[in-house]
This record gives C-alpha cells, structure tokens and sequence, in this order.
C-alpha cells in the first residue's frame, strides 16, 4: 500500500459508515489468546497494519493463526506453551507487543519482551507494568532493551496504580487471571477495551469482577480455555467518522457503534454545534450550520479521550472563534499543530496547552502524519481544505483504520 494519500478537498460527505472492530481490543485479546490451549476465535478484528504484525508476532512465538473465511482470526497456542522471547525488529513496530509480557507469565510464568515501540507521542514508560507485574510474584529485569521476566512464587496482591494507564491495567489483569489468591487493581483503566479483555477472559473461565470501574478484583484460575469471541467496535474510528461528517459540513449515519462508548466525543460534538442524534441504525452527524468554538480536556475514560484530541483540533481549526485544547494524557501529542499551520491554521501551543483560533478556510498543502490519530486529523484538514492535500508518511493511519479511503471515498470524498 503506497505510503501516500491524496485528498481533493470541498467535497460534504454523506451516507453512512460501518465501524471495523476495535484496534485496542483486538490487540490485547490476541496476547490474551495464548493463555488458552487449543484454538481460539476471534471476530470483528479489523485487518489493520497493528494486527498484521501482531499476528506475525504471534507466529514468532510459535502460534498457528488463520484468517477464516468469514473472516474471523483463529489463534491456535502450541500445546505446552509458547516460545517465550518477542524479537526486537518485530516488537518495535508497535506498542501493543508488550501486552505479551502479562500474558506469557500468567500462561507460562517466564517472559522476555523486547521493550516496545509505537507512536511517539511520548516517553510511554513502563514502570506501572512493572510494579503491578513484581507485586504479583513476578522478578523483572530489563537489560539490552529487553524486559526478562520470571514468576518464582506467584501470589494474588493489591496494586495501585499511580495512573490508570490501560496497558498497565490489561498486563496485570492477564497475569492475575491465572495467579493463585485474589489480585486488587485500583485506580484501574476504565476504558471499554478494558471491559472487553475482562469479558473475554470471563469467557476463557477467568474470574474478573468490576472492570470498568477503577476497582477490579480478580481470583486466579488454574486454567483458562478457548473459545469464540467477537470483539467491541472501534469508538475512536467512529468518532473519526463523526467528526468528517462535522468538518465537511456533511451528515453520516456512522453504524455498528456502541453509543455509551461515544458520550464525551457525542457531547463535544454537540456544543461545538453538530445534531448528534442516537438512532436504532446508529449514531446520525449532521454539521452545524457553523463551527463553535469549545474548550477540550483530554482525560483517562470516561473523560474526552487523548486519541480523538488531535481529530478535535482539526475540526476546530475552523471554529468561528478561539478554543482550548488540554492534553493530560501524554506529554508529546501536539505534532499535529505544526502541520496543520502549513494548512493555514493558527495554533498556538504552550506546555500542555494549544489555543486554536479558528480560520475561515484551511489550504490543501503536502503534510506529513507524524502518528495514527494526527494523520487521521491530516485526513479531517484534507477533507475540508480548498484544492488537495497530500499527507506523507499515511502508513501511521493504515496500522490504526480500516480500509480508509474505501469507506471515506464511499461517503463522497476523493481520496487516491
Ligand atoms: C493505550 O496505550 C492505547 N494503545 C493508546 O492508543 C491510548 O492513547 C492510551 O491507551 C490511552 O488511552 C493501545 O491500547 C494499544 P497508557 P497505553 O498506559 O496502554 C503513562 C492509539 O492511537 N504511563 O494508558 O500505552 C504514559 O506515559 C493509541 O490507538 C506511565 O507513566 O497508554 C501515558 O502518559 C495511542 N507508566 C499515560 O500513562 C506506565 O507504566 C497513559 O498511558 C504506563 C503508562
């Protein structure tokens, strides 16, 4: 797939749109799938970069996989366990790859996984994996740009997590699901994927309550089994979606979303002066008449979330007035500014902090996506810029959406 997109911009969307499955499900419910012998299912997984090398991941570690004919992964683990050492050229492609360090311990109570790479929108350490993953009996050491890990005497145990961070809470959650006594997460992740990873493990015979709430408690089991699984809709693709229809001054019906997942982006939408109605069909966006200005807080779920921040500062690029952007997630995720001033926006960043004043118009110009969710936002720009837009570097947004220009070029925009 070229390494470039081209969008032709002035053109309104319309029609609807059906959201793949989740990329932050459907990553982590791989790693969980080695946990179980014999083959696990697993539908609606989007066939997205990410997934692609997670699955080349898994067959490194000696796991069957098959895409199925109805589309559906199948993920078979070697009986007896996996090999135990993720290699660095694969792991470095993206940051789920450390999901494989909670799984691999709790299946087989030894892990070494290279440290892993991603998008680079800020430092993204991992010393809450850690300190949740030593807590539960495992010794970690991390050496050359590995993370070797052994469990001598696993035991259920308390942790608290100085930041609910969601991969911190899925890797503990995972190990604790086959670590003997009960294991207490709090200040817990309450994202949806983590919800998903709990009903999944549940579905293998785990015992997980309260995910979803900051406080999850998890009794160890001595065996998970497999199964078929489908996993959630992606929220941030269908919030991407909706803000396209926002920006083009278009009306998309967006379907196979769940509605709860939505609410903060639903009511950010709405007072920036979109109708976001909730239909049996789906989630309906229809633009405003024009583009308020509104004020944006990035927080942990169920706060507005970091992964639609850069999407929002597209949209509001166009605000008939000034608005605020706060992004208490990470600390690295303005990239986006400086490339959507080459389109004419006026963007001004301090620390944490970017004050947008609105324009009347942005200007196609060639751009580069420095990580998913910005190039997404490039996309969003493209759509509503005069004349055409070539993003650079488009891969970022192909690891993260479905058949993009497919399912943007059905709505009626012009995208090669
Ligand atoms: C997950 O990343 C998602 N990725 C990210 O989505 C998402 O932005 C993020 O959660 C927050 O919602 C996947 O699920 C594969 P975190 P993760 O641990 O788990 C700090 C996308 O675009 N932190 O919740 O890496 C960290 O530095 C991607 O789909 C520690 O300090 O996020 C960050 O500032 C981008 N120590 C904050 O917590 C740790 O041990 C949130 O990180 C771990 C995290």
């Amino acid at each position: 797939m070229k390494d470039t997109l081209v969008i032709e911009g002035g053109h309104r969307l319309q029609g609807q749109v059906t959201i793949s499955g989740a990329k932050n499900a459907g990553l982590v419910l791989m790693a969980a799938s080695i946990m179980a012998d014999g083959e696990t299912i697993l539908d609606n997984v989007p066939v997205i970069n990410d997934v692609e090398v997670m699955v080349c991941i898994l067959n490194d570690i000696g796991v069957k996989t098959e895409w199925r004919e109805d589309g559906s992964l199948s993920i078979c683990p070697p009986q007896g366990g996996v090999q135990n050492h993720t290699s660095y050229e694969l792991a470095k492609l993206l940051r789920a790859s450390n999901l494989f360090l909670g799984a691999m311990l709790g299946r087989q109570g030894e892990a070494t996984i290279s440290l892993p790479g991603g998008c680079d929108i800020g430092t993204r350490p991992m010393d809450l994996h850690i300190k949740g993953l030593q807590a539960l009996g495992a010794e970690l050491e991390l050496e050359h740009g590995y993370i070797y890990g052994r469990v001598k005497k696993a035991n259920g145990a308390r942790v608290y997590l100085d930041f609910p961070s969601v991969g911190a809470t899925e890797n503990i959650m995972m190990m604790a699901a086959k670590t003997p006594g009960q294991s207490i997460i709090e200040n817990a992740a309450k994202e949806p994927e983590i919800v998903d990873l709990a009903n999944f493990l549940n579905f293998m015979g785990a015992k997980v309550r309260g995910a979803g709430t900051d406080i999850i408690r998890i009794e160890g089991v001595e065996e998970l089994k497999p199964g078929r699984y489908a996993i959630i809709p992606d929220r941030i693709e269908a919030g991407t979606y909706m803000i396209a229809a926002a920006i083009s001054r278009g009306e998309i019906l967006v379907q196979n979303v769940i509605p709860t997942h939505l609410h903060p982006v639903i009511a950010k939408l709405q007072e920036a002066g979109a109708t976001v109605r909730e239909t049996d069909q789906g989630i309906l966006v229809r633009a405003g008449k024009q583009i308020l200005p509104i004020d944006i807080k990035t927080l942990p779920y169920p706060g507005f979330p970091t992964d639609m921040q850069s999407q929002m500062m597209a949209l509001l690029a166009l605000a008939d007035g000034s608005s605020m952007i706060v992004e208490n997630v990470f600390e690295n995720r303005f990239q986006i500014v400086d490339e959507l001033k080459r389109m004419g926006a006026r963007i001004k960043v301090e620390g944490h902090t970017a004050v947008i004043e609105g324009v009347d118009s942005l200007l196609g110009a060639r751009v580069k996506a420095t990580d998913l969710r910005a190039g997404a936002a490039l996309i969003l720009g493209g759509l509503a810029a005069e004349g055409e837009t070539t993003i650079d570097n488009a891969g970022y947004i192909f690891r993260g959406y479905e058949n993009v220009r497919e399912k943007l070029n059905a709505l009626g925009a012009k995208l090669s």
